[in-house]
């Protein structure tokens, strides 16, 4: 198969390029196509003749958004319908990555993929329109929502606790917002089998359990080997633009249904620390 994965600069597309193999893989950065010019994309989609057009491509930061909310779906709104048009035009089939945070976090029980979205944030909103616009434009697709996302591509939470934690005496971490963390080497295998298996439909891909930020955080140091005291704070206190669901945990029973499971966020944290030493990223 051939498979134009759009994004493959980002944390997460940096991983699909690494874990695709034995398929035809082609990477396209936001240099060689951006998502937001309809005629750009016409004309590298055409060129590339993709089976699958796997969008990992995004405007993902999430109080950024809201200080820039047209941004936000100029890319994960206009861009995503771009992308979903001409793969429909030209008969490609369309893997699409969301999020959680399309979810108001009201729930008290883990969200499966056919509850109602709620967006709390323009991120969050920005990224439905992302959903809605994949729906209506091409008729062969997939929506994957997934959460926390974590890799050693690029700087995420548990990077930017065990920069803090080496040279803070101590640092605090929200504990009122439960969810789970996902390693992207782990999702990108997973998007990769259900690719393969034709998958089509809305579904949830994270590693297994779930947790607090705080309990992230505490997981990262001890498996880093370091004592740095983590103090638990409110979302309140914590004070970001953005609002955030205080409960987001998405249910794995759309993924096993299929045949796959993820490892614990815990057994990932282990693999991605030492994938960070391998790297020479602890070195500071
Ligand atoms: N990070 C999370 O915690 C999280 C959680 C849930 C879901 N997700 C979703 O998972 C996916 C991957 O996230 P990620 O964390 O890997 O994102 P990321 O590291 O921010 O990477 C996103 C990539 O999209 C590219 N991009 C942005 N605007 C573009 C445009 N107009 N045209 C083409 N490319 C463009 C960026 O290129 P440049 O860097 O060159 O601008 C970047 O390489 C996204 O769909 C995101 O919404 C992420």
């Amino acid at each position: 198969m051939r498979i134009l994965i759009i994004g493959s600069g980002g944390m997460l597309g940096v991983d699909l390029v690494e874990q695709w193999t034995g398929d035809d893989v082609i990477p396209a950065t936001s240099y060689d196509v951006d998502i937001r010019d309809i005629r750009q994309l016409r004309y590298f989609i055409t060129q590339v003749h993709p089976d699958w057009v796997v969008l990992a491509a995004a405007y993902t930061d999430v109080d950024g958004s809201e200080r820039n909310p047209e941004q936000a779906f100029a890319v994960n709104g206009d861009g995503t319908r771009n992308v979903a048009r001409i793969a429909q035009e030209l008969g490609r089939k369309l893997f699409y990555v969301s999020t959680d945070y399309v979810f108001d976090g009201a729930s008290h029980q883990p969200y499966e993929p056919d509850d109602p979205i709620h967006p709390l944030n323009v991120y969050g909103a920005s990224k439905a329109a992302g959903e809605s616009a994949v729906r209506e434009e091409s008729k062969y697709w997939m929506i994957a929502r997934t959460s926390w996302l974590f890799g050693a591509s690029r700087t995420s939470f548990p990077e930017k606790i065990l920069r803090a934690a080496a040279c803070q005496p101590q640092i605090k971490v929200v504990a009122d917002q439960i969810g789970s963390p996902t390693f992207t080497k782990d999702l990108a295998t997973a998007i990769r089998d259900l690719v393969r298996s034709d998958a089509q439909g809305i579904l949830h891909i994270t590693n297994s359990g779930s947790c607090s930020w705080f309990e992230f955080a505490k997981e990262v140091l001890l498996r880093a080997g370091c004592n740095t005291p983590v103090l638990p704070i409110t979302t309140a206190e914590a004070d970001r633009l953005a609002k955030r669901p205080a409960y987001s945990v998405l249910s794995p029973a759309s993924l096993t249904v299929r045949g796959i499971k993820l490892r614990s966020w815990q057994e990932a944290v282990r693999a991605y620390v030492a994938e960070l030493r391998q790297m020479g990223k602890m070195d500071w």
